[in-house]
């Protein structure tokens, strides 16, 4: 089969490591007879400095016309005094809106090997995790009404949280669904013992659970969940959550799995045509080094494989790869215990291709 993949490398690490998604991809195609046609797109610091913009419409474009569209990272020092509107993570806003991306699905797995690496309690990494935190992404206070004004006090600013009950209900749906598939557990975070946008989240998850009544859902209050992710991981399967909370409670479940580099991320909406990006930033302090880890976008080439092109036998293959080379102990140097000679960028990936 043929496919179309938009590819934006984007600023730091994100050039080491789309390159390292290639590579991998193209040994995919190698071993299964397909061909994947890459078409690169510039979003970004890169674009701000190119074009005057993260996100030309040019640029936004070639995503539209793709089958799907592979991200490394955006963002750097370089561009932090910016306005609002010129940064480069409105680039990464702006691709999810444009192309109508509300599920973020984020899986956060402890690999029975690298439990070492947890930095949690001995007892509670023994019980290892399974989860996918299952994110709104096109929605709440990340595009919700906000400005600057003049107050009683003088310069004041405001961010708006605002969720539609159809917003809500479709990432339920999405949440439903895969819980389906799963434990047929929900865990639903909110903070509706203070706002009201939670209450509302509340109301439409627990109606939906009519549709899906082998669901058992639970709310959590985001504070509580924040404590319960480090005091007792393995009781998280399925979690559904707003814009904001999933975005941080998704760090913190990444950071317990050894390294914010092993997490990849599928954005998905009604239509086939996915995002596919590690969950981890542009890294500048370490970026053109060769030290970053390629597995978190490995592993998103993997989820891009599996939800957008229907090519589940690839996938498995990319992500037994992956297994693999941890197994045969294989680190980068951001995995704790990574022993006294870490692989680079370019090494890890090399061991992974040989793999497939
Ligand atoms: C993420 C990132 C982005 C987000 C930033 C870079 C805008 O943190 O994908 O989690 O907040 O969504
Ligand atoms: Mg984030």
């Amino acid at each position: 089969m043929e496919f179309n993949i938009a590819v934006i490398h984007g600023d730091g690490i994100g050039v080491e490591i789309i390159d390292s998604a290639i590579e991998v991809l193209g040994a995919v195609a190698k071993k299964f007879g397909h061909k994947f046609n890459f078409e690169p797109v510039s979003a970004g610091g890169n674009a701000i400095d190119k074009f005057g913009e993260p996100l030309p419409m040019a640029e936004l474009e070639k995503c539209l016309r793709s089958d799907s569209v592979l991200l490394g990272a955006v963002g750097g020092p370089k561009w932090d005094t910016l306005p609002g509107h010129l940064r480069p993570e409105r680039a990464l806003l702006g691709i999810r809106k444009e192309l109508g991306l509300y599920a973020n699905i984020r899986p956060a797995r402890l690999m029975p090997i690298l439990k070492d690496a947890c930095p949690l309690k001995k007892e509670v990494a023994e019980k290892g995790f399974d989860m996918i935190i299952i994110r709104e992404l096109t929605g709440g206070i990340y595009y919700g009404e906000r400005g600057r004004r003049i107050g009683q006090n003088g310069v004041e600013a405001y961010d708006t949280e605002l969720y539609s009950e159809m917003e809500i209900e479709r990432i339920a749906r999405t949440a439903y669904e895969i819980a389906m598939g799963r434990k047929k557990q929900l865990i639903s975070i909110d903070k509706a013992n203070v706002l009201e946008s939670s209450r509302l989240w509340r109301e439409v998850v627990h109606k939906l659970n009519a549709e899906y009544p082998e669901v058992k859902v639970t709310d959590m209050l985001v504070d509580n969940a924040a404590m319960q992710l480090v005091r007792n991981p393995s009781q998280f399967d399925v979690v559904v959550t707003g814009n904001m909370f999933g975005d941080i409670l998704s760090d913190e479940a990444s950071q317990i799995t050894g390294s914010i580099g092993l997490l990849p991320s599928a954005s998905l909406g009604e239509s086939g045509r996915g995002m596919y990006e590690p969950i981890h930033g542009s890294a500048p302090d370490i970026a053109g080094r060769n030290i970053a880890n390629p597995i978190a976008t490995i592993l998103s080439v993997a989820m891009m494989l599996r939800f957008s092109f229907k090519l589940e036998k690839e996938a498995a293959a990319v992500e037994n790869a992956v297994n693999a080379v941890l197994e045969q102990g294989c680190r980068t140097a951001d995995i704790p215990g990574n022993g006294t000679t870490p692989l680079g960028t370019r090494e890890m990936t090399a061991n992974i291709i040989e793999k497939i």
